[in-house]
């Protein structure tokens, strides 16, 4: 029988785990964290996810290379050359999971529309709480594990390393393991933001100004601990200050999404 931590107190200790003791998990732990992520809501019961489990080595490298934003040629030389690159995880983690949105069964069984950009919702949100039921099971287990959106980086390339056919969408990645603590990357959890930013009650608050700086300072402070110059400010200028992942409304629209 499994032991597994209360949820809140799991859900309160999360913080993304990069480095993992090697240990493998065992059938009876990955079977419970893929069942518990089998027993999500999901809109409409469309049940509009699959998972592709990541087992095979030159496929784990593949996809490490595309999160490390690189050619095959150009990882091969980054390695050769002995730079030290990211994403050392993908190929680490005991489990690599891929969660794709999957309307291909639907398209199996039934005669559909799913180029409605409503569809693409919809497997987006029921992948992605799919993902965080395997995840918060996995963390009550005492693993651990990292999203990995930087799969997106070669969207089309990762397709193709898991052979997806058309209407299926790869998401994110999740690592998952046991978790080394004795590493300092797995140690400190990030603050997120307090709840009279994060939450309103019926209309819309738009943030206090004065709040949002004391935010930023408490995240500049916990980035200053890790000895970095950074700012959540800063962070959002670095992902939405120029054009992200240009590519991606055309390849939905190849896989059958988001055509109207
Ligand atoms: C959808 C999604 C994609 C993510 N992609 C990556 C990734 O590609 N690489 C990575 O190192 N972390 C990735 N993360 C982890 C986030 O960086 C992390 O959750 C965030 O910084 C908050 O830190 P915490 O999870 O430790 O609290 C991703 C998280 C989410 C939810």
């Amino acid at each position: 029988m499994l032991n597994s931590q209360p949820t809140i107190e799991t859900l309160l200790n999360h913080r993304s785990i990069r480095k993992y003791t090697g240990e493998p998990i065992s059938e009876e732990m990955l079977s419970a964290v893929l069942e518990a992520g089998r027993a999500v809501s999901t809109s409409s019961f469309l049940q509009a996810c699959s998972i592709i489990r990541v087992t095979d080595k030159a496929k784990r490298t593949a996809l490490r290379q595309i999160s490390c934003d690189l050619s095959q040629a150009q990882y091969e030389q980054a390695l050769a050359e002995g730079k030290r690159l990211g994403h050392a995880y993908v190929e680490d983690c005991a489990e690599y999971l891929v969660f794709c949105m999957d309307s291909h069964r639907h398209n199996q069984l039934a005669k559909v529309q799913t180029d409605w950009t409503e569809v693409m919702i919809i497997g987006a949100i029921d992948a992605a709480l799919m993902a965080q039921n395997v995840l918060a099971a996995a963390e009550s287990l005492g693993l651990g594990g990292v999203y990995i959106g930087s799969l997106r980086n070669d969207i089309a390339r990762a397709s193709e390393v898991l052979g997806l056919p058309k209407h299926v969408v790869p998401l994110f990645g999740l690592c998952l393991g046991h978790p080394d603590m004795s590493s300092k990357i797995n140690q400190s959890q990030r603050p997120r933001l307090p709840l009279d930013i994060l939450v309103s009650t019926d209309t819309y608050q738009v943030a206090d100004e004065n709040k949002l700086e004391k935010y930023n300072e408490v995240v500049r402070e916990y980035y200053q601990g890790r000895g970095l110059d950074l700012d959540w400010r800063a962070q959002i200028a670095a992902t939405f200050g120029a054009e992200v992942r240009p590519f991606m409304l055309e390849f939905l629209q190849k896989q059958g999404f988001c055509k109207r």
